[in-house]
């Protein structure tokens, strides 16, 4: 099944053994014994064992990371010497991508032309653009007016042992977003990457073994949210953790983490609202906006899952876009045409099915798509189709609540005004687009949205270099750019007596 596709023969090989998880620089079971399964999403097809880490496992994890912090040579280490490591490790992903893409797809179900030429590259850029801050993070000096004769400046120093928790959705390059700031900062880490989709992680851990990293700096505990994330979050010797999924376990983070008062970033969920005026360039808006939510299956905190688009256009862009939904092609996303596929488990296509039911009962209409028959072949994997709610009232649960799904809802909007509060009108304020060719619209609307990101005339990009994240529930912190620096240092304020 699996060679029809041409894999690559790395993988089969990988997925032969169950796999372990990287503790002090050593591939070790978890102290119960304990496995878990993971998935062909396209297939429901069993691809390997996967060690289930929990408390145990993450104390000892916690540990190496304490020990490579307090003692080991990465804190000793020159900076041109761990920025020299971290480009080594961006190299080897590059030399591995055609293996990483397919093992992501595998594991994720993601089509292999987004994790090829995506998910991979941008995690390679992601981790030169740190190592190029490894040489680059500085404290300053300042002019203080106290009694006396001082020299007053600061170091930024690294905050220490660093835990990271991270969803499914982009399973490598999240992966990316955490470890590569943390490492040029000078933490440690104890990595949990998502139960859905641990096999990247644990190829990334083999790249950063060859790459030369010191044992105990990257420390990688598979398992589950429920045993070892929690313990992870809770434990006592763990001065960070930054978490990337749902709001939900957000808010459980930011209680747990009281204990010993430990810092928290957060990059949560988003109902991300996408604006089309009439005078937008429908010829880029309306191929936009199906990116917008059916990239990556719609399993995106930035998916552009509210669509309001001017009255006057209202017909125009929804028939425009139901013509282009027909020709989105589902199937196994390791053929090099799929353009959509599966979701990335039962759970996931449960609650994405389960929005579009409550969707119909509340009354909105789904225009295209829908809950997929039974009898198709693409039954046998999480599959879902592209579909559009319209009838959709702000106040209903498909317009107010995070799907992680292809399902879109199109609302119409008469006014500036009245579109900017509706936008804003949501427990979330991650991303937003806004279409037109008025340039003063243009800014003005982008000022007035409660959003973390606002793109015009563009949608759905990221960049190493711009600072990410959310106001409102969408999170804490902004990752990304020189801000993720701020994520991963402390500053210390020294005084000098120099009378
Ligand atoms: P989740 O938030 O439960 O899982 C994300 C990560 O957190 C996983 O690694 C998981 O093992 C871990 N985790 C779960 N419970 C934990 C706990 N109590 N303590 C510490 N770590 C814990 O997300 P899930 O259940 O996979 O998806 C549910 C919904 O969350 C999705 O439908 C979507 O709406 C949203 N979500 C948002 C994401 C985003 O990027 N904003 C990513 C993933 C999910
Ligand atoms: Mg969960």
């Amino acid at each position: 099944m699996h060679n029809e596709l041409n894999l690559h023969p790395n993988i089969p090989k990988f997925l032969a053994q169950p796999k372990r998880m990287l503790i002090n620089g050593q591939w070790v079971e978890s102290t119960s014994g304990k496995q878990f399964e993971t998935l062909n999403p396209a297939t429901r097809e069993v691809l390997t064992k996967v060690a289930e880490g929990d408390k145990e496992d993450i104390n000892c994890a916690v540990q190496a990371a304490r020990k490579a912090f307090a003692e080991g040579p990465w804190s000793r280490m020159k900076p041109n010497e761990r920025s020299r490591l971290i480009y080594k490790l961006a190299d080897l992903i590059e030399q591995n991508a055609d293996e990483l893409a397919q093992l992501e797809t595998l594991d994720n179900g993601k089509p292999v032309r987004e994790s090829r030429y995506v998910d991979i590259p941008s995690s390679c850029e992601h981790f030169r653009y740190y190592a190029g801050w490894v040489t680059k993070i500085t404290g300053e000096t300042f002019p203080v007016s106290a009694p006396g004769n001082f020299l007053n400046y600061t170091r930024r120093e690294p905050i220490g042992v660093v835990g990271q928790i991270v969803p499914w959705n982009f399973p490598l390059l999240m992966a990316a977003w955490k470890l590569a700031p943390a490492l040029a900062c000078g933490n440690t880490i104890v990595f949990k990457p998502a139960e859905q989709t641990p096999l990247t992680t644990l190829r990334l851990g083999e790249l950063i073994q060859e790459a030369g990293f010191p044992d105990g700096v990257v420390n990688i505990v598979t398992g589950f949210g429920e045993t070892a994330g929690a313990a992870l979050v809770k434990h006592e010797d763990v001065d960070k953790i930054a978490f990337t999924g749902s709001t939900e376990v957000g808010k459980i983070i930011v209680g747990e983490a009281k204990g010993n008062l430990k810092k928290v970033s957060l990059e949560l969920g988003g109902k991300n609202p996408n604006i089309i005026f009439a005078d937008a360039d429908l010829s880029k808006a309306i191929p936009a906006a199906l990116a917008a939510i059916f990239f990556n299956q719609g399993e995106v905190c930035t998916s552009g899952s509210r669509l309001y688009v001017e009255r006057k256009i209202y017909d125009q862009v929804i028939s425009a876009m139901t013509e282009a939904i027909q020709k989105i092609k589902l199937g196994n996303g390791l053929m090099p045409s799929t353009e959509m596929g599966p979701l990335v488990s039962e759970e996931q296509l449960k609650r994405v099915n389960d929005y579009i039911e409550i969707g119909q009962k509340e009354g909105a209409e789904i225009y295209v798509g829908g809950l997929q028959s039974d009898e198709t072949e693409l039954s046998k994997g999480y599959f879902v189709k592209p579909t559009i709610f319209t009838n959709v009232d702000d106040q209903m649960t498909i317009a107010k609540e995070e799907i992680f799904g292809p399902v879109l809802s199109v609302l119409p909007f008469d006014n500036t005004d009245d579109v900017i509060c509706r936008a804003n009108h949501s427990t979330f304020g991650l991303a937003a687009g806004v279409w037109t060719k008025d340039v003063s619209k243009a800014h003005r609307v982008a000022n007035a949205l409660e959003s973390g990101t606002v793109w015009v005339n563009a949608y759905g990009l990221t960049d190493a270099a711009s600072p990410f994240g959310g106001y409102k529930q969408s999170g804490i912190g902004r990752e990304m750019g020189s801000t993720a620096l701020d994520l991963y240092t402390q500053i210390k304020s020294i005084w000098v007596n120099i009378d």
